[in-house]
């Protein structure tokens, strides 16, 4: 790979709520970098770490074991202090003591709006997109997404057995929030009878328990609810539905269960190619990116524009998923 931008020094953080797939990017970064011939910084807990100058240098063999590990090795945080300019600023000095030319952000669109503010004080980024939410604009994919999904997929499973056995209806809370991807495709793996998203109204009686009725009328054993979180408690739902249907309905909210695991196959090849991409960037321009994927294809999408984007899930996902009840 030919250093076109003669960048020298780079730096990686992991910021804002971790993501399986995390550490399989920062090794990607780090082996990419090295072989490059740069030095690869490790920033510990985030932008708050960057305010503290909490930053270690990472050799080929510091991200070794790491590729199949969940969560991430350098710690995150959501940092107050990187909310205002003061903060901002000591992390820009912060770098400049160290003579580091850019940093790589692994994150959601809060770090990315950090990383674009970062950016504004003449700091090079490149943000490569890890949550589980997948809900930052700039990419049709997130890193993490597809771990959370399975994750929670093998839940929901395990509660139709005895949701089954008992013959109640479930009500499952899913991460997410204020969107319902992993609502939206969860459900439909699952074969739930109601998915209930925040992007999307709906009317309890219309869309929740006359489905539920008419689903015990065609013989069904079972009634799976899945919800995302940014539509409001479970637990409130639930005891609606129990007493508009009179099936006894339970609650399980799924929680941080979804963040955590073995980064899946799909995970560890997106962050994988994302993470060589952003070394493959650095060498090139001195520009700052978001790295995303769209129509399958990797692209770098200037970070001022990716920060403006917006995304919203598509209306039809919900509608077909009810033709499958
Ligand atoms: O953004 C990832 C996410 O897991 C959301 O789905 C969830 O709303 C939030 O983070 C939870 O944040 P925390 O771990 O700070 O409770």
């Amino acid at each position: 790979m030919e250093n076109r931008s003669g960048i020298r020094k780079v730096a990686v953080l992991t910021s804002g709520g971790d993501a399986p797939g995390m550490n399989t990017a920062i090794r990607a970064i780090v082996r990419t970098g090295i072989r490059a011939g740069l030095e690869v910084y490790g920033v510990r807990r985030g932008y708050h770490g960057l305010i503290r100058g909490d930053i270690t240098k990472l050799e080929t063999r510091d991200v070794s074991e790491k590729l199949n590990r969940g969560g991430t090795f350098l710690l995150t945080a959501r940092s107050e202090s990187f909310m205002t300019e003061e903060g901002r600023a000591k992390a820009a000095e912060v770098l400049k003591i160290y003579g580091i030319d850019a940093v790589c952000v692994l994150g959601g669109d809060g770090s990315f709006r950090g990383a674009d503010k970062l950016n504004k004080l003449g700091i090079q980024v490149i943000g490569i997109p890890c949550t589980i939410d997948n809900d930052v604009a700039s990419t049709d994919y997130t890193i993490g997404f597809d771990t959370a999904m399975n994750t929670a997929l093998d839940s929901i499973d395990k509660i139709r057995d005895t949701s089954t056995s008992h013959e109640r209806c479930s009500i499952i809370q899913v991460m997410g929030r204020n969107a319902g991807y992993i609502a939206t495709s969860v459900g439909i793996a699952s074969g739930a009878e109601v998915i209930l998203i925040p992007e999307i109204p709906f009317d309890i009686d219309r869309d929740v328990n006359k489905l539920i009725l008419e689903g015990r009328n065609f013989g069904k054993h079972h009634y799976i609810v899945v919800m995302a979180e940014g539509v409001g408690s479970a637990e409130e739902l639930a005891r609606e539905v129990e007493s508009a249907t009179g099936i006894e309905t339970r609650a399980t909210v799924l929680g941080h269960v979804q963040r955590g695991g073995s980064p899946t196959l799909k995970d560890r090849v997106c962050a994988s190619l994302m993470g060589i991409r952003a070394i493959e960037t650095l060498l090139e321009s001195k520009e700052s990116f978001l790295i995303g994927e769209k129509g399958g294809e990797l692209v770098n999408v200037p970070i001022e524009e990716g920060v403006n984007m917006t995304k919203s899930i598509s209306p039809e996902m919900i509608e077909k998923a009810k033709l499958l009840f």
